[in-house]
């Protein structure tokens, strides 16, 4: 904490020495050329006059922040609750930018930072923080829209051949369904039973209406329990997994990132005659906003016939049977796993439901991942930017601590409802 406040301190002290040391390595990241760099400080100096030399402005400095950090869901008809595209949009919305960038609820990104770095992280470094800060601060200037600094292009790994599956129906939801009268978890049969055992590799969603689709899971429910599904095209009702404490999870998706990619020659087994579960989360910002329009999403699945060299498991610590009593806060439960053999551990999928407020994970006594503000909106799996994973030996162990705070007056028990609660961290794992 101390040395983040420090780093702070120097931007700002900079700043107003007049130096942009600090700001130089963000202009770098965002793809700007050294002369196109140049160019902005100089236009900046010269043309906005009413501001300070330094101060940010939307076409040199914020314009690619927004496009690369905060676009990829805040683009008309996305997920976002409104547009950031054009300076009147971020404009009119400075305060709330200022304020969701400096409490880290923007970009959504959970991880606590200095525990492990994560693949695709998406949190702003603190100069960026500090740009977005200074930029509301002195009124959101325009700067000179005739040199624009540079906007990093996006690349997006492609999946090979991907076979699209759609949800059964197009399906409506109903926010009404529960006391939140925002969110709707809708399960649904999408593949009835595969033929051949086969291998996910890798897989994204096209969402149908992506201003209410906040998250997507997939879950393969094996053979033997298929029967017990409900297979009506307009799904049912679920929330923290697909209804079946046999259904595996295989894939989560969220909005903003792209197409995920299982760790290389590694894959999951989904076995002959298996039925694929999606959930859908669907959402809506305005509780008063008009009736929703149907939806029909298409996930999309990098699968292979042949097995990769290394199957991959979603396995870990998790705890079972517990129950948050009534108005406590931060009451703790902690579960441990043992690695079942020696091999790789790629990355982790925290879970918990709604009263949950913390969860951290370690692995031996390393910090496996660290969430200290939890938002059950925002789960997703994280994976180690390590490119070998994290080898371990069989026998190590791995703990997960949930935190709850229950302010209702009943106690909560554990399970898949809304109203029930879970703690686990399965571990993206390789056996050797
Ligand atoms: C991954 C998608 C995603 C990204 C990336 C994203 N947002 Fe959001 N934003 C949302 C959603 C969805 C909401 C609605 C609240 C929620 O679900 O958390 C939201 C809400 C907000 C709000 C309303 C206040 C609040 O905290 O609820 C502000 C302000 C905001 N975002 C600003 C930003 C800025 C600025 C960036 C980039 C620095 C950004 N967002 C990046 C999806 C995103």
């Amino acid at each position: 904490m101390s040395s983040l406040r420090t780093a702070r301190a120097i931007f700002v002290s900079s700043a107003l020495l007049g130096c942009d040391a600090t700001i130089e390595p963000e202009r770098r990241d965002i793809g700007a050329t050294d002369a196109s760099r140049d160019d902005a400080m100089g236009d900046v100096t010269a043309s906005d006059t009413a501001h300070p030399a330094t101060s940010p402005t939307w076409w040199q400095d914020v314009r690619p922040l927004i496009s690369q950090h905060c676009a990829g869901c805040h683009s008309a008809g996305l997920v976002g609750p409104f547009a950031l595209d054009t300076f009147a949009d971020t404009r009119g919305k400075l305060a709330a930018i200022a304020a969701a960038v400096r409490t880290r609820t923007m970009p959504p990104w959970m991880p606590l930072a200095g525990c492990q770095e994560f693949r695709h992280a998406r949190a702003l470094t603190d100069a960026q923080i500090e740009t977005l800060t200074q930029w509301a601060n002195s009124g959101g200037p325009e700067g000179d829209p005739a040199r624009p600094a540079a906007i990093a292009p996006v690349s997006r790994p492609s999946l090979e051949a991907p076979r699209r599956i759609s949800l059964p129906s197009a399906y409506v939801p109903d926010f009404t369904a529960l006391p939140t009268n925002a969110d709707d978890y809708r399960c649904f049969v999408i593949e009835a039973p595969t033929t051949q055992t086969m291998y996910l590799t890798g897989y994204d969603l096209e969402p149908g209406v992506r201003a209410m689709v906040h998250h997507a899971n997939l879950f393969a429910v094996p053979p033997a329990s298929v029967a017990a599904l409900n297979q009506s095209p307009n799904g049912y009702s679920c929330f923290g997994g697909a209804g079946l404490s046999s259904a595996r999870t295989i894939g989560v998706w969220v909005p903003g990132t792209p197409p995920a990619r299982y760790p290389e020659r590694t894959g999951i087994e989904i076995v002959a005659g298996s039925a694929l579960v999606v959930q859908m989360h669907y959402y809506r910002f305005d509780p008063r906003a008009a009736a929703p329009p149907p939806d029909r999403s298409t996930f999309l699945l990098e699968l292979t016939a042949t097995s990769p060299p290394r199957l991959g498991q979603l396995v870990g610590p998790g705890v079972s049977g517990f129950t948050v009593p009534a108005r406590t806060r931060g009451h703790v439960v902690t579960g441990t796993w043992m690695t079942p053999s020696a091999g790789t551990l790629w990355g982790v999928l925290p879970h918990m439901h709604k009263l949950g407020r913390r969860i951290r994970v370690t692995l031996g006594d390393t910090c496996a991942v660290d969430v200290p503000s939890w938002d059950f909106h925002w789960q997703q799996a994280f994976f180690f930017d390590q490119p070998g994973g994290i080898s371990v030996r069989a026998g190590m162990r791995s703990t997960v601590t949930c935190e709850y705070d229950n302010p209702r007056d009943v106690p909560v028990s554990a399970g898949e409802g809304s109203d029930q609660e879970m703690c686990g961290a399965p571990f993206y794992f390789t056996a050797e």
